[in-house]
């Protein structure tokens, strides 16, 4: 597949000369949980507490995403690892400019998120558990899927149909019941602060 191609990786600023400028390490910020579980929520209180804080942050949201780059892809095993690989692959991009992500993705399974990790990189990789019980995402049905999916109008819908495996190994589990999503974005944010301070 890569026969004729060579990349120029070496011939461009590094990833250090972005961070530099932009006072800042770039880390991917991974939060994975069941649809419902507040990861958009937090990501975008999160966003806005970097940016109040002078750190450049993008969100990457599942709908988002599916909604352009990936309309090709549904939800079978496949779809969801090819989801996953480009995503990482637009991480890896981001990230050597200098930009903290922010990803709110299901992500329901360890081989995808190890994938995701491994295209990452270990190092700049922070893997959240948004953790909310499946009873909860499903009595807030805040897009009214789980609805569909328990008729089985919405097929491998994850929880319901699909599994959701939780992570062996979380940076951090993140509890959202009697949480606002603000006050979980807070503590996020000051899990995450260190890691993102600039060091030369
Ligand atoms: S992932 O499994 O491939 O990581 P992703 O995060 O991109 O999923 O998209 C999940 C979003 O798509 C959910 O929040 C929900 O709104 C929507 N969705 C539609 N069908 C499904 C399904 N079968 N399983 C999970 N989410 C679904």
């Amino acid at each position: 597949m890569t026969k004729h191609i060579y990349p120029v990786y070496d011939q461009l600023l590094s990833k250090e000369n972005k961070e530099k400028l932009l006072n800042q390490q770039a880390k991917c910020i991974w939060l994975t949980g069941l649809s419902g579980s507040g990861k958009t929520a937090i990501g975008k209180h999160l966003e806005q507490l970097l940016q109040e804080n002078g750190k450049l942050s993008t969100v990457l949201d599942g709908d988002n995403i599916r909604d352009g780059l990936n309309k090709n892809l549904g939800f079978s095993v496949e779809d969801r690892a090819e989801n996953i690989r480009r995503i990482a692959e637009i991480n890896k991009l981001l990230l050597h400019s200098g930009v903290i992500t922010i990803n709110c993705f299901v992500s329901p399974t360890q081989e995808i998120r190890d994938t995701a990790k491994a295209i990452i990189g270990e190092k700049d990789f922070l893997e959240i558990h948004i953790n909310t019980p499946l009873e909860v995402c499903e009595q807030r049905d805040v897009k009214g899927l789980y609805a569909k999916a328990r008729t089985g109008e919405i097929k491998n819908f994850t929880g319901i149909s699909s599994p959701f495996e939780e992570p062996k190994n979380p940076a951090l589990k993140l509890s959202t019941i009697n949480c606002t999503p603000l006050q979980s974005a807070q503590k996020l944010f000051d899990f995450l602060a260190p890691h993102l301070k600039y060091t030369s």
